[in-house]
This record gives structure tokens, C-alpha cells and sequence, in this order.
């Protein structure tokens, strides 16, 4: 399993940086655009300061959302001819995740006029299972494409050796039960913790507005996520041509669970302590544009998202990562289609 502090994106702008292969996730960003005027003109009549995006990653999605928010703000107090309000820009992410090109991507949105800053900005580096934000600061608080990222795998899975995905389909079909429910124990308790440390942090009104990949199945037996299933699948080829380690990829237990919508709602409405204004479900893939969706670019944002985490734990190379690859633009384009969904 990777350590929360060893989890980040491919970093940079390389051609297998995070920041050149997140279109999916960017379009992602875009159906929330919506929800996110909608908040913060709701909310506005109490808005003094603090906005916050978890888990920012870096490239153009990192400052994405809250573009979107102070757009939205400033629109609305320049159809009420009143000057816009002082506002905190807050980006977080884990440790490692690549804060240097972030800080330049957050230049541009600082704002002074005259003697008064407008606009700050910052970075709060840390896991958003535990607290990262003075008492009752936040206003709104936006997540894309991230809280499908558990806090760790399912211990009892490691501890009692009952691989993510078994490679013999019967073995795998018959646990499918035992190891969907240790994920979706793991989510249900981090997700909880998740609300609980935000509820402390959101001042009274403040408003959250995030988007998780989930899944549409509601039982159980079905894949814990859908990129779970896609790697697993494609892990299981490179296990079996000895290109990985078989031993290694029974061992590899990936911190990624997608809920269902009825998950979702059951763990807030049991936290208690918010309520839920709206909720959206659609495909991976609507409104987005199908250049996104061919296999070598699905496979090339799997890498982008996943390379540091595999060869974490397969002790693999950028020649593995290569591999992986080839592989998935083989698997992916041998599903029936040349447009596949994409991964995050
Ligand atoms: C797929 S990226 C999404 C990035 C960006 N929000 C977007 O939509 O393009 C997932 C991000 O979640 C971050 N992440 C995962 N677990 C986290 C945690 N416990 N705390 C903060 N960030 C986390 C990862 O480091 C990564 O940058």
C-alpha cells in the first residue's frame, strides 16, 4: 500500500505529468461549474472570506474550481454595484503533491486594490483526514475527482492475504462480497471523519460542493471502483506475462473505493451535521469531448494519476510504466470500441 505521504500525481509538465493528461478530470470540473455559482450566490449574503479547493493536484484543473467560484462572485456583486468582498484562496493537497508549479498557477489570482488586498492565496499541504483549517474560516470548500482516495486500503485484507483481485475469476467471484465490504467499511469511516473535520471548519452556512467518481450499481457485488477494475485487469495481463511480480500484485491493495449514491447519502445523513442541498449523478463521460476518450489517452491519464503509487509498491521503472501502457491501450481498444470511459 503507498504511504499517504509518498501519494501524488505524476509531477511537472512532462508528457506524463498529471498537469497534460487530466482533461477527463478538468471536464469533470466543468459539470460543477453549475453548483458552484449556485452555492455562492445562495450563500453570499453571509460571504466574507475563505474558499477552499481539497486535494488541487497541480496543472490547469489545480486552480479550476476556484476560477469558477471568484468569477461567480464578482459577477454577482457587480450586478449589485457593490465593490467585491476581501477573499482567502486556500489550495490543498498531500505533501508530495507538486506545490511549486501550483504557486505559479495561483500568481495570476492574487489581487490588490489600492491598499486592499482582494484576493490572497495559499497552500495548505496535509491529508484532508485531518484537520487543515482554523475553526469555522471556511465559506465554501470544493473537491474534484478525490475523495474517492481512502485514507489507507482495508487492513483485514493484507492481514487475513485475500488479494483486491484474485486473477482465478471463480476465487475472485466468490470473494468479491468479503473484499467489497472491507472497502466500503474503510470509505464509510474515512468519508465520516472527512465530514466531521469539515463541519468544524465551515463557517455556519458555509457550503461544500465536491464531486467523487462512485459507481451507479448500488449492491456490493460489484467492482470497489471503476479504475480498480480497469488497472486490476490490466495489472492482471503484465502478473501473468511476468512483466510484474505475481506475488507483488496479490499484494496490492489500491486506496480507491467509488460509492453509490444511496452510500453516499446514507454516511451524510448518519453524520448528521450537513444537509444535502443537491445531488448529481452522471456517466464518466457525458458532455465530454470524444478526442478525451481513445485508448492511448485513457491510458496515458491512468498513468499520469497512478504511475507513482504502482511503482511504489511493484518497485517497477518507467519501462514497467511503459508496459502498462501498451497493455492498456491493448485492453482498452479490445473492449469493442475506439472511445473508451475514462479513468480517475
Ligand atoms: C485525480 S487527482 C484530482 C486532482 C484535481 N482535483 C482534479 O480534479 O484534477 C486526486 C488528488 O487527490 C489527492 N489526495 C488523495 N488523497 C488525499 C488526502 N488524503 N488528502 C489530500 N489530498 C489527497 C491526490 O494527491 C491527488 O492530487
Amino acid at each position: 500500500m503507498a504511504s499517504k505521504q509518498m501519494l501524488h500525481m505524476n509531477q511537472g509538465q512532462e508528457e506524463t505529468s498529471y498537469a497534460r493528461n487530466s482533461s477527463a478530470q478538468g471536464a469533470e470540473q466543468n459539470r460543477m461549474k453549475p453548483l458552484i455559482e449556485a452555492a455562492i450566490v445562495d450563500h453570499l449574503v453571509t460571504w466574507k472570506d475563505g474558499d477552499c479547493g481539497l486535494s488541487c493536484s497541480s496543472g490547469p484543473n489545480a486552480v479550476a474550481l476556484v476560477s469558477i467560484a471568484l468569477e461567480a462572485t464578482h459577477r454577482h456583486f457587480l450586478q449589485l454595484r457593490q465593490p467585491p468582498p476581501e477573499v482567502c484562496i486556500l489550495l490543498n493537497d498531500l505533501s508530495y503533491n507538486d506545490f511549486n508549479t501550483v504557486v505559479k498557477n495561483l500568481v495570476p489570482l492574487r489581487q490588490i486594490n489600492g491598499e486592499r488586498p482582494t484576493q490572497v492565496t495559499g497552500v495548505v499541504p496535509g491529508s484532508f483526514y485531518e484537520r487543515l483549517f482554523p475553526s469555522g474560516s471556511l465559506h465554501l470548500v470544493c473537491s474534484s475527482n478525490s475523495l474517492n482516495w481512502l485514507s489507507k486500503a482495508p487492513e483485514d485484507l493484507r492481514i487475513n492475504q485475500i488479494p483486491a483481485y484474485d486473477i482465478d475469476e471463480h476465487v475472485r467471484h466468490e470473494r468479491l462480497a468479503v473484499v467489497a465490504g472491507a472497502y466500503a467499511r474503510q470509505f464509510r469511516k474515512d468519508f465520516t471523519l472527512l465530514l466531521q473535520l469539515r463541519a468544524k471548519e465551515l463557517a455556519p452556512e458555509g457550503r461544500m460542493v465536491v464531486s467523487i467518481p462512485g459507481r451507479r450499481c448500488d449492491q456490493l457485488i460489484n467492482e470497489i471502483s471503476h479504475i480498480w477494475g480497469t488497472v486490476a485487469q490490466i495489472l492482471a495481463i503484465m502478473a501473468s506475462e511476468g512483466v510484474v511480480d505475481k506475488a507483488k500484485f496479490d499484494s496490492f491493495y489500491m486506496p480507491i473505493y467509488g460509492p453509490s449514491q444511496r452510500e453516499l447519502r446514507e454516511i451524510i445523513q448518519e453524520e448528521g451535521s450537513s444537509s444535502i442541498t443537491e445531488m448529481r449523478v452522471h456517466d464518466l463521460t457525458s458532455g465530454m469531448d470524444s478526442t478525451f476518450l481513445t485508448p492511448n489517452r485513457v491510458a496515458n491519464s491512468m498513468r499520469a494519476a497512478l504511475e507513482p503509487i504502482i511503482n511504489q509498491h511493484f518497485g517497477s521503472s518507467g519501462e514497467v510504466m511503459d508496459e502498462f501502457v501498451r497493455t492498456a491501450e491493448k485492453h482498452l481498444s479490445g473492449q469493442g470500441s475506439s472511445h473508451v470511459n475514462p479513468v480517475r
